[in-house]
């Protein structure tokens, strides 16, 4: 085969599309219950955005980003991810004007250049939501509970909620710094990619996954022991509003996240059934992302999720994704007559919202009983020569193999009525 797909991408196929179809379907649902309103914006952005607002010291714009000149000689760049784009819209849009609060979700594809491997792909769909004009800590609250909400109702058994705070911006800053002092004590002993990551984002090393680096972060100083009595409080708040919903946490105050623009609560959903890149979905706040795109001084919070990782999720805890409608009619036809017939009672079927087939590919009776019994058929019609000259055709139980005969004229009605009794 000549052409094959980009590495990291894949093809969606009929047979798993449902799955798909079942989690978009939730998430739409989902998001209009807690009254959420999608956004869509472009697929790509001018590069600066993502500089700006996602951090240049970032593997995201330092190593992933799939970064092009067009015929006019602009910078652009396919969305890596979709914070910073909504932030953006928001406020190009001068949405703030329409109501100081606004609730968004999007679902779509994302670029990254990474090293591809099981859940993880050079280009995914991402469902997230953002909540852009609130401080409040039950719009923390409220976050965590739409995405947990989702996850539960996409078939999820398995996921564990990990929160931590980063603090407000200049809290950060200077832990950063004693993060540094910390590291170069131990600089020989670190592994080369965090020997990299102490120059560009120390923060980062905390998330390393290489053993020796685990046990030099273990004693690490822990952001939590560095912060502002009021980021202190607000973090303490939101845990206490966590318990109070039933909504179990785990305090892992490595979680930093791989994206400049978070302060105060982080948060990730982890499934271990997914193995190394086993987080479902992460998020947190980012009161300061609006200020970094030249807008005023906006708190917001949001989370991310991949679709494909909520399926793997899903599917490892066993859960069986609903299939859409099958097929309730095969009409099936020995001659052009006969094909004619069946074509314009099908269209009238699906017209009702009845699933409905024909053969389109002129086969013998036999391969077509065939194709109606591999595609689930509930009942296949015959219509022939002789049903024509007779004026009945053959109505056929594909499950108890009973059969009728049923008047062509009557047919439509027939097998509405039969969808009625179905569904009653
Ligand atoms: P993120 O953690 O980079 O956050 O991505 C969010 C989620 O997208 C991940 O937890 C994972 O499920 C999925 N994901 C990311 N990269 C890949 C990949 N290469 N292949 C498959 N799935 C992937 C963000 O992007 C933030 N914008 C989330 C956010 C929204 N924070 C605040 N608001």
């Amino acid at each position: 085969m000549k052409y094959r797909r980009p590495r990291g991408t894949k093809d969606i196929l009929p047979d798993s599309i449902y799955k798909w179809h079942f989690v978009e379907k939730t998430i739409h649902e989902v998001m209009n219950y807690y009254s959420y309103y999608e956004i869509r914006t472009p697929t790509f952005e001018y590069t600066d955005l993502f500089i700006r607002g996602v951090g240049s010291d970032t593997d995201i714009v330092g190593k992933e980003m799939y970064t092009f000149d067009d015929k006019g000689g602009d910078s652009l760049t396919l969305k890596p991810e979709g914070t910073a784009p909504v932030m953006r819209a928001y406020l190009e849009n001068s949405l703030s004007a329409e109501s100081p609060l606004q609730k968004v979700y999007y679902i779509t594809q994302m670029f990254r250049y990474e090293k591809p491997q099981a859940g993880r792909y050079r280009e995914h769909t991402q469902f997230g939501a953002e909540i852009i004009g609130s401080d409040d800590i039950f719009s923390d609250l409220e976050l965590i509970s739409l995405a947990s909400s989702i996850y539960k109702k996409c078939g999820i058994q398995n996921f564990k909620l990990k929160i931590n705070t980063i603090g407000k911006t200049e809290e950060r800053k200077s832990y950063v710094n004693l993060l540094k002092e910390y590291f170069k004590k131990h600089y020989d002993e670190l592994s080369n990619e965090s020997k990299i990551k102490l120059e560009k984002n120390p923060l980062r090393i905390l998330d390393s996954k290489n053993e020796n680096d685990k046990m030099i972060i273990e004693k690490a100083p822990k952001i939590t022991e560095y912060l502002g009595k009021d980021s202190q409080e607000r973090f303490n708040s939101v845990m206490k509003l966590l318990q109070q919903n039933s909504i179990e946490f785990e305090l892992d105050s490595k979680l930093v996240r791989g994206l400049d623009y978070y302060t105060d609560t982080t948060f990730e959903f982890i499934s271990k059934d997914l193995g190394a890149q086993d987080a479902i979905g992460g998020g947190g706040r980012y009161d300061g992302l609006a200020e970094m795109l030249g807008g005023k001084n906006i708190p917001g919070i949001g989370f991310g999720s991949g679709i494909e990782r909520v399926i793997l999720a899903a599917e490892k805890g066993k859960f069986i994704f609903p299939k859409s409608k099958g097929v309730f009619v095969f009409f099936i036809s020995l001659n052009n007559d006969s094909k004619e017939l069946s074509s314009k009672f099908v269209d009238e079927l699906r017209g009702k919202g009845i699933v409905c087939e024909f053969d389109l590919l002129g086969r013998s009776l036999k391969s077509q009983m065939r194709e109606a019994n591999k595609i689930g058929a509930e009942y296949t019609y015959i219509i022939g020569e002789n049903e024509i000259k007779s004026g009945s055709g053959i109505l056929k139980n594909m499950l108890d193999s009973s059969q009728k005969s049923i008047e062509i004229q009557n047919i439509v009605n027939f097998i509405s009525e039969l969808n009625e009794n179905k569904k009653s």
